[in-house]
């Protein structure tokens, strides 16, 4: 019974495979409250913001599934100045969001790790060291995430994409680049420069097992992930694998579902953890990462880029744009989620609870 294995401290590998195959709409219900409960237990009421600064689509590499993959010749490229991104970084200080999250195509030229080294800094002092800085910026030397952490970054975001090897292989390309392994090193080496470390998955990509998605699960705990952002795949169709996977994926319902399914498992079976509910799940649903929080997630990542760049950081078909947080704005997602009972919590950096009980 369901009711049973969720009334369980500690859930086995079989238990998670149970929960994740639900169907019954009230069996799900189940899930997502027992989630909900646990987030309320250690997290509270609460949603954290990160304000999202999306820096540059430019990208040295070519991830199959990915919009701006360096081979998809139909990106017109940019490049926030620092300038920008200072501005931006302003309005989100100002705007109390308590952090902000710095997200671009990978790019490890000296140029590039100096340029973000710079702008870390001067964020930084124009915030009176208050912000928590969450970077995505892939996947970089020791070195580099050592600076960028010196230079006022406190928190990274690295997906894994996929534990399944064969997976990972498949959905990118087969050169020294793309490798498990330097992915696996990089979550590493965010753990040795002192990083809170975030990870996560593509949910629902072709292929994809329910078994794949729970030793996904049982990988962040193995690994003593302090955040996860993860979402459903969605379809680019520039792109080889959105190309495969025409006709071949889970509808855009199933794939939202089994997004909230996961989110609620990491919950229940990591509790103290931040979770994002990602962009990803707003683009299948408009009300996505409202639902999101109530399946367990406790922190929103709003879009604070400016109208003009936005449309082109386009990872997937149908990627929320265009203001959608900026206009519809703050107070529109605030009030949404005052009616399901969540408070956005303001000036406060909302870092991940489970990096500060390992450190006791
Ligand atoms: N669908 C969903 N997520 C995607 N990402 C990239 N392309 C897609 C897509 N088509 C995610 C990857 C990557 C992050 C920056 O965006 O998980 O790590
Ligand atoms: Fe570049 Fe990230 Fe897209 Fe891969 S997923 S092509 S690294 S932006």
């Amino acid at each position: 019974m369901i009711k049973d294995i969720l009334e369980k401290e500690n859930l086995s590998k079989e238990d998670l495979l149970k929960l994740i195959q639900i169907e019954d709409p009230q069996e799900l219900q189940l899930l997502l409250d027992k989630a909900y409960e646990i987030k309320l237990k250690y997290i509270g009421n609460k949603v954290y913001y990160r304000g999202l600064i999306e820096c540059s689509n430019i990208c040295i590499k070519n991830c199959r599934y990915c919009g701006i993959r360096k081979g998809n010749e139909n990106v017109e490229r940019f490049m926030l100045t620092k300038d920008d991104i200072l501005e931006i970084s302003q309005w989100i200080y100002e705007n109390g969001y308590g952090s902000l999250a710095l997200q671009s195509g990978e790019r490890n030229d000296s140029e590039f790790v100096n340029f973000i080294e710079e702008t870390l800094v001067e964020i930084q002092k124009n915030s009176n060291n208050s912000l928590g800085i969450t970077l995505s910026l892939g996947e970089q030397t020791l070195d580099t995430y050592k600076r960028w952490l010196k230079a006022g970054a406190s928190r990274y975001l690295l997906r894994i994409e996929t534990t399944n090897r064969e997976l990972f292989k498949k959905i990118h390309p087969n050169d020294e680049f793309h490798t498990f392994e330097r992915r696996i090193k990089a979550l590493k080496d965010l753990r040795t420069a002192g990083y809170q470390v975030g990870t996560g998955v593509m949910i629902g990509l072709p292929g994809q097992t329910y078994e794949d998605l729970v030793n996904d699960i049982i990988f962040f705990k193995e690994n003593d992930i302090d955040m996860i952002g993860m979402g459903p795949y969605i379809i680019h169709e520039e792109t080889p694998l959105g190309q495969e996977a025409l006709g071949n994926i889970l509808s855009d319902g199933k794939r939202f579902q089994l997004s909230l399914k996961m989110i609620a498992l990491c919950r229940i079976y990591l509790k103290d953890i931040n979770i994002a509910a990602t962009t990803a799940l707003h683009a299948l649903d408009p009300l996505g990462r409202e639902k999101g929080i109530l399946a367990g997630a406790n922190v929103i990542m709003p879009n604070a880029t400016s109208k003009n760049i936005k449309p082109k950081y386009q990872l997937y078909r149908g990627k929320p744009n265009l203001n959608d947080d900026a206009i519809k704005g703050k107070l529109a997602l605030e009030k949404s989620l005052k009616e399901v009972g969540e408070e956005v919590v303001y000036f406060k950096q909302g870092n991940s609870p489970h990096f500060y009980n390992r450190q006791k």
